[in-house]
């Protein structure tokens, strides 16, 4: 049976880490409020070049992290005949991201295609390559999250709920079809729109003919709004239910997991999750300490380390789970 592999992972973060000390000379906050709300201790930040442009881009991250999931999987790049690319903050309004990719790495003409799911991106992208290979459109696929959250962000006390949580960085994930029993068994994907406002970035607006004005920026709305809250609640109820539900789909019980992969949003809902999913802490990936939110990259990166750190081996039972702005959210069953 042709099932979609992941054959190789591949991370990048940038070098300049920014503590929770750092922030508190920024705004209003403190080492104690993040670490007790969040588990997050630092994150990493692109350092600004001098042209006051970050010294990387979405896509540069992607290529970085791509290139070492090339390398693992030990495939040739001309082998990867599609791109799927996944963030929030692509590099320009239009085109994507992936197209960058197919330039960066020469990929001789690959099919690109972007996701614009937030949070949940990379699971969405892993559901969308495993469609691709299982029906032939595709034999190798290189599934990318990669974010710039520093730049998008309000980084004085009024945004100070959301920008001690987010950071900047990428994952990758080669994936490629063969035949056997290995590989993505199951992927669950939902929404909910009626969610929408509670966790969004607003500005710039298209049914605006300046798209921006001077009064929006003034109320921040061209950065990102949460309903800190209400995101705990449901994320914490959703992810339960979508790894309940791909389980079920392939047949098997939580006890069968080898490793859960949440999406690294809080270290207080991956621990409510472990919690309620009976599965200890060997069991639960988590690098929020080190890297913060990364949105669409938290699921990429923590595969990559969770690899480098040998607690993921051929054949153990996998599920990469994710909830975020849309509200969207699911999760992918695989057999590593
Ligand atoms: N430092 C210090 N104080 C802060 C702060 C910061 N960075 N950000 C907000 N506060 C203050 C608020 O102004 C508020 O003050 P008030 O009580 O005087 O009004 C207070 O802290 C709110 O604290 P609390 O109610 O304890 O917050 P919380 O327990 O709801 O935690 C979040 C806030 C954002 C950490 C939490 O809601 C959360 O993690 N939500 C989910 C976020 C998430 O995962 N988003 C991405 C989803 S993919």
């Amino acid at each position: 049976m042709l099932r979609a592999v992941i054959l190789g992972t591949g991370f990048y973060v940038p070098e300049n880490i920014v503590t929770n000390d750092d922030l508190s000379k920024m705004m209003d906050t403190n080492d104690q409020w993040i670490t007790e709300r969040s588990g997050i201790r630092e994150r990493r930040w692109l350092a600004m070049g001098e042209d006051n442009r970050t010294i990387m881009t979405g896509s540069d991250m992607g290529a970085r992290a791509a290139e070492m999931a090339i390398e693992a999987a030990g495939i040739d790049r001309g082998e990867i005949d599609q791109v799927i690319f996944a963030t929030l903050n692509p590099d320009v309004a239009f085109p994507g991201n992936g197209v960058f990719i197919e330039e960066l790495l020469g990929l001789n003409t690959a099919g690109a295609m972007d996701i614009r799911n937030q949070c949940t991106g990379f699971v969405y992208g892993l559901a969308a390559a495993d469609g691709f290979i299982r029906s032939g459109t595709a034999r190798t696929v290189l599934v990318i999250g990669s974010e710039i959250q520093s730049t998008a962000m309000d980084k004085t006390t009024r945004g100070s709920d959301m920008s001690v949580l987010f950071g900047d960085g990428a994952g990758a994930v080669i994936v490629q079809g063969v035949d056997g029993d290995r590989g993505i068994i199951a992927s669950v994907l939902h929404s909910q729109g009626r969610y929408a406002r509670d966790l969004w970035l607003e500005a710039p607006i298209a049914t605006m003919p300046e798209r921006i004005n001077a009064e929006m920026m003034a109320e921040g709305r061209h950065f990102p709004q949460m309903n800190g809250p209400m995101v705990f609640k449901h994320a914490t109820r959703r992810f339960c239910e979508s790894i309940n539900e791909v389980l079920e789909k392939g047949g098997f019980k939580p006890q069968d997991i080898d490793l859960l992969v949440p999406h690294q949003a809080n270290q207080r809902i991956t621990d409510a999750v472990g919690q309620r999913m009976g599965l200890g802490p060997d069991k639960v990936f988590s690098n929020i300490a080190k890297y913060g939110n990364t949105t669409a990259a938290t699921i990429p990166i923590a595969l990559a380390e969770a690899e480098l750190e040998g607690r993921l081996k051929e054949g153990d039972l996998v599920v990469t789970v994710a909830f975020g702005s849309g509200f969207t959210w699911g999760a992918n069953l695989i057999r590593w």
